[in-house]
């Protein structure tokens, strides 16, 4: 029977040991069937009633963009008979792109680097607030995509650090956050959209247990808090585009993660209609079939598939239906009510614009009403996470904090704290670009940018700071070290900061390791002329620090990720001492750059293979380090403090010992038939009434005949209608089979400040399994982690739920998850690698 079973598998091409390609899997589960979601229910009942009396062309309305001209980054067509206005779509993760009177927030990378499931929690409330203030349905965050397996990827800020468990917690309290505010969240980029480079045609290819224990994983988080949207991703998983791939979206998404909100395109990652929709996709946007304005894969492309019988009905009542339940699960009925719709345009700064701003079309209206959406608690909330993200990687003999009594003299290098020539967001909607980035940075670039409301730079923080302590302060920007104006002031101050950075964002992947402006040589010169030298980096990711992390002169260094509009700030309060660092490095910091995973770039190729993911499997981050015996320079999960925390009295106890095989996930209800699904070509004509406007996309037919079948869609041999009667052995509720969500065993440890300053301290959880030829896995992996604070000489206890899925392997002949027999190292401690305690859990 197991013989069977596994000769089945491979034959519908669920098992495959290289996994080179993306087996094909059909139908799309139907959303709402879930026995397990109780929070689903009522917004699926109110879905279904409001989509059973939608026309077909309200239907393709909903599930279409109507192009790149909207007011928001992606909107919907307007459904008047129904009194309801487009949905508005909006980046991005870090706050609200393209308007005024936003908060600029920490980078989602900070935000995972502090490490605070609270303050995440807090941050993604006070983000989810201001879009829903501004009239946004859907707000494009957060990502958790890229998970960081290329350290030069331009586009790791954005998300949440290069570990799935970090990325999940982090994303799903932002999630909880943002859709507690009344927005819908959305988690992208779904999935292994790695690296920018070759970004609209990369294949990243990835075997089936690494997809499932590394990049699917946090996305099962999002899922299990009920995140309403996912975005699918430019790149193709194992061969097959992001957004057609039915295996990511119909197998692992919708069945094996339970997941019940929708699935939108990134913008223009749509590649087909029928085959993308039946892969999964439930709506395109913006609309437009790639560069092309006025043409959509969707849009009367789906009005023309459904009449011509190739796309059935239910799956089109399913899309809409799940963005309909989506929208009602965070109460959008009633916000739009009360909020009206977007008050901003993304398409102007001005008060007034076009109705059809493309064509210059139509009577002006006012599109930008400036409403003022900050709030006092966004504003401590950026901050504090600003704080709390910064790391303190190396303080020799107590450097820091400056000690305003000593440093009478304070002098700063280094252009990457300073003013930027071009201002801080250059004037761009989209960031500054690298050539125009010649300053403090509070973000990378693209659509993952807000607008500023201001920029504190360290300079200007650290400037007042000293100011106040009667502090001499001088500085200078000029490269040339023997100029007096650096040579005098580094000589004779009683300590140099020395700000030194690297940059990236979409599109553009970073070159190299190397630190901006030449700073490695300002750091030297600096080391040869002063005793007292404090090194600030600010970067997207991992930075080469050898030429000078050793020098003796080098007597601290402190690491911030893109901080948002107080960055400065909060740097300066940790460099005086006014916040004692507490953020930990959400990734690791090679010794050499060649132990970082490359991009990928095959300049030339019209199909380019990123093999890459395949060939690390799971050993991403430090799990590669471990694995390979290699001492990083800074490991990941690293970060001092002004004080000293010990760690004792490590407890495990058992709740419940988790089976080796999950028990027999939840029924799904019986698939739902809508009563009535005839529809007249002639009721999809574009109406008389109607003006079609250029650059706009329609849902509409312009002839009966186009509905006309002609011929038989190419449909691939796995091709089915049928619903499955049951849920994969993995799925069956949001996040996956519940049972992996039980909590198996609880873990407690006793913190101790010894230090003189209260302080924040990050107890981590690290779990080995069990050695296992079947199953070899990384040495350990981060499966908890408490933040605490504490007063001098104050102990409190640190607490972890360990749940099942903590301790599962993906087993890919059954397609299900495995809690192996053995024993499980687990050890808790200040970083990945200083583990303090260490016991064994036998299972
Ligand atoms: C492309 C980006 O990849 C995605 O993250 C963003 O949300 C959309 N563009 C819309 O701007």
């Amino acid at each position: 029977m197991m013989l069977f079973n596994l000769l089945l598998l491979l034959f519908i091409g669920l098992v495959n040991a290289d996994f080179s390609f993306s087996p094909r899997v059909y139908p799309s589960p139907q959303g709402g069937r879930s026995t397990a979601d109780a929070d689903w229910e009522e917004a699926y009942e109110k879905a279904r009633a409001f989509v059973s009396d939608l026309s077909l062309i309200e239907k393709v309305n909903l599930t279409s963009g109507i192009g790149g001209f909207g007011v928001c980054v992606g909107n919907t067509r307007d459904l008047p008979n129904r009194n309801m206005w487009g949905l508005c779509l909006q980046d991005g993760p870090l706050g609200i792109r393209t308007t005024d009177y936003n908060t600029a927030f920490p980078a989602g990378i900070s935000a995972a680097a502090t490490f605070n499931r609270d303050l995440i929690y807090d941050r993604g409330m006070a983000i989810g607030r201001e879009f829903r203030d501004k009239g946004v349905d859907i707000a494009l965050g957060p990502a958790i995509g890229p998970i960081g397996l290329k350290a030069l990827g331009g586009r790791i800020w954005e998300a949440m650090g290069a570990d799935p468990y970090l990325q999940g917690i982090a994303g799903a309290e932002t999630v909880k956050g943002m859709q507690d505010a009344g927005v819908i969240a959305n988690a992208k980029h779904f999935l292994v959209n790695e690296q920018e480079t070759d970004r609209l045609k990369v294949s990243s290819n990835v075997g089936d247990r690494a997809l499932h224990e590394i990049y699917a994983w946090p996305f099962a988080d999002l899922v299990h808090v009920g995140v309403g949207s996912v975005m699918c991703s430019y790149n193709k998983l194992n061969e097959s585009f992001g957004c057609e791939n039915s295996y990511m979206m119909n197998q692992i998404l919708k069945d094996e993660l339970g997941f019940q909100g929708f699935v939108v395109s990134d913008w223009g990652a749509t590649h087909s209609g029928v085959n993308a929709i039946t892969s999964g996709l439930d709506m395109d946007m913006p609309g437009t079939a790639g560069m092309l304005q006025s043409q959509s894969y969707f849009g009367a492309n789906t009005t023309i598939s459904v009449l011509n019988g190739t796309l059935p009905m239910e799956r089109l009542d399913d899309m809409a239906t799940r963005i309909m339940a989506a929208f009602y699960k965070v109460n959008l009925d009633q916000i739009r009510e009360q909020r009206g719709p977007p008050n901003f345009s993304q398409q102007t700064q001005n008060d007034t614009d076009y109705l059809y701003p493309p064509v210059e079309m139509g009577p002006m209206v006012t599109v930008n009403q400036h409403v003022d959406v900050r709030t006092d608690e966004a504003y401590r909330v950026a901050y504090e996470t600003a704080a709390e993200a910064v790391v303190l990687l190396k303080n020799r003999n107590n450097t820091l904090p400056l000690d305003g009594k000593k440093v009478k003299k304070l002098a700063m290098f280094g252009k990457a704290g300073f003013p930027n020539d071009f201002g801080p967001g250059c004037g761009s909607v989209a960031g500054c670009q690298p050539e125009q980035q010649r300053g403090a940075s509070a973000m990378g670039f693209g659509s993952g940018a807000a607008t500023l409301p201001y920029f504190i730079t360290p300079f200007e923080a650290l400037n007042e700071r000293a100011r106040r302590e009667k502090t001499m302060v001088d500085y200078s920007l000029g490269l040339n070290t023997s100029d007096p104006s650096f040579s005098v002031p580094a000589q004779i101050s009683h300590a140099n900061v020395i700000f030194a950075m690297s940059y990236a964002g979409e599109g553009e992947d970073r070159e190299n390791y190397t630190l901006w402006y030449d700073v490695d040589k300002t750091i030297e010169a600096a080391c040869k002329l002063n005793k007292n030298n404090i090194v600030v980096v600010t970067s997207p990711g991992p930075v080469d620090m050898e030429k000078w992390i050793d020098n003796p002169n080098v007597t601290a260094v402190l690491f911030t990720t893109p901080g948002g509009q107080d960055a400065g700030q909060a740097l300066a309060d940790v460099i005086y001492g006014d916040q004692n660092p507490s953020g930990r490095l959400p990734f690791t910091i090679a010794k050499d750059t060649k132990d970082y995973v490359p991009l990928s770039t095959s300049k030339n190729s019209t199909s380019p293979q990123d093999d890459e993911p395949e060939k690390v499997d799971l050993l991403l981050d430090y799990r590669y380090f471990d694995q390979k015996n290699i001492t990083p320079r800074y490991e990941f999960g690293f970060g001092l403090s002004y004080s000293n925390f010990s760690l004792s009295n490590l407890h495990i106890v058992t709740l419940e010992n988790p089976s080796e095989h999950l028990p027999d996930p939840p029924q799904w209800k019986e698939p739902y038939h809508s009563n009535d699904t005839s529809v007249s070509a002639t009721d999809a004509l574009f109406p008389s009434n109607i003006k079609r406007i250029p650059g706009f996309l329609y849902p509409y037919i312009n002839s009966t005949s186009q509905a006309d079948k002609k011929g038989s869609y190419p449909f691939p041999p796995e091709y089915s209608t049928k619903q499955k009667s049951k849920p994969s052995p993995a799925g069956g509720a949001s996040g996956g089979n519940p049972a992996l969500w039980k909590v198996a065993y609880n873990v407690n440890a006793t913190v101790t400040n010894n230090g003189d300053r209260a302080g924040k301290y990050v107890a981590q959880l690290y779990i080995g399994y069990p050695a296992s030829d079947k199953f070899p896995s990384p040495p350990k992996q981060l499966r908890g982690f408490d933040k605490v604070e504490l007063e001098p000489n104050q102990s409190t206890e640190v607490s972890f739920n360990i749940l099942t899925r903590d301790l599962s392997v993906w087993d890919s002949v059954t397609s299900s998850w495995i809690v192996q027999r053995g024993d499980y190292h687990i050890y808790v401690g200040s970083s990945s690698r200083n583990l303090e305690l260490h016991s064994t859990i036998r299972i």
